[in-house]
């Protein structure tokens, strides 16, 4: 018994065990880091993310997320999680590393001070999107999206990104990747124990739902 519970441990990926989703901790020294951010050396360091992400942080490509006008609060804490590998990605994961904590804070800054830019999008099924944002769905126990991103979609502090003027692809992308768990850097797998309870096409219609929100 002993030797078959040691093979299934040693069988086991790593990621399985204790790992915490983020190593990034709220405390008030850590906010006021990131409040401190210096927005004109960010930009001067954007020019190195302008290529997929634009260079007002307006993505040029529907598979990149925009970062114009997000929490710096939320971006900063993206950035140490692809450092730390809490959140996989090839292509993030070496460009945070090449970053330091002051330089992860300025980024932050800059983009987070540049104005989100709508861009529309053909809606599917806009009645059952707004439904789950406004109502959530009590059998399957999914509180409405609102309640944390608000009700403009422009999330809150610290940690709960904006969605309005999000790429669709993108936000049903990373929603797909918190439902099958690639995507796991949630504290307290908030959106984890969300996506598992929606479908793949309740997520392409909040994907387009929460693009089409004006800023
Ligand atoms: C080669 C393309 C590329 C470059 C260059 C790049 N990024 Fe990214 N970035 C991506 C991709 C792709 C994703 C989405 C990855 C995923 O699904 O986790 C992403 C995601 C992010 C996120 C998470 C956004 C969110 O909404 O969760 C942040 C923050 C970010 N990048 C910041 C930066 C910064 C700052 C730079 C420059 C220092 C940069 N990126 C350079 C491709 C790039
Ligand atoms: C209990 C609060 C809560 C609720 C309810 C909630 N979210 Fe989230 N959501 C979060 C948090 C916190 C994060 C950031 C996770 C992290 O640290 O990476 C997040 C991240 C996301 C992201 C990733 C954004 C990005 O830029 O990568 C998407 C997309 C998202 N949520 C969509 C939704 C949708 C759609 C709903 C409703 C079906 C929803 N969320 C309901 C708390 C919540």
């Amino acid at each position: 018994m002993k030797k078959l519970i040691i093979g299934i441990l040693l069988t086991l990926p790593a990621s399985v065990f204790a790992q915490p989703s983020s190593q990034v901790a709220w405390t008030p020294e850590q906010l006021n880091f990131v409040k401190n951010g210096n927005p004109s050396k960010g930009q001067e360091l954007a020019k190195a993310c302008a290529g997929c992400h634009g260079d007002k942080g307006i993505s040029p490509s529907p598979t990149y997320p925009s970062l114009a006008g997000q929490l710096p609060t939320y971006l900063y804490k993206q950035l140490q999680d692809y450092k730390n590998g809490n959140r996989a990605d090839p292509m993030m994961g070496p460009v945070a590393q090449g970053l330091s904590e002051q330089e992860a804070a300025d980024l932050a800054a800059w983009f987070g001070s540049q104005p989100a830019v709508f861009q529309s999008a053909s809606l599917m099924n806009y009645e059952q999107a707004e439904n789950l944002v406004k109502n959530g769905n009590r059998e399957r126990t999914l509180p409405p999206c609102e309640v944390c991103h608000g009700k403009d979609g422009k999330g809150q502090a610290m940690d709960i990104p904006a969605l309005s003027g999000q790429n669709a692809a993108y936000i049903s992308y990373t929603l797909k990747t918190f439902k099958n768990g690639t995507r796991r850097n949630d504290i307290y797998s908030r959106m984890r124990l969300i996506a598992e309870s929606l479908t793949d096409q309740e997520i392409d219609e909040l994907g387009f739902y929460y693009q089409n929100i004006k800023n």
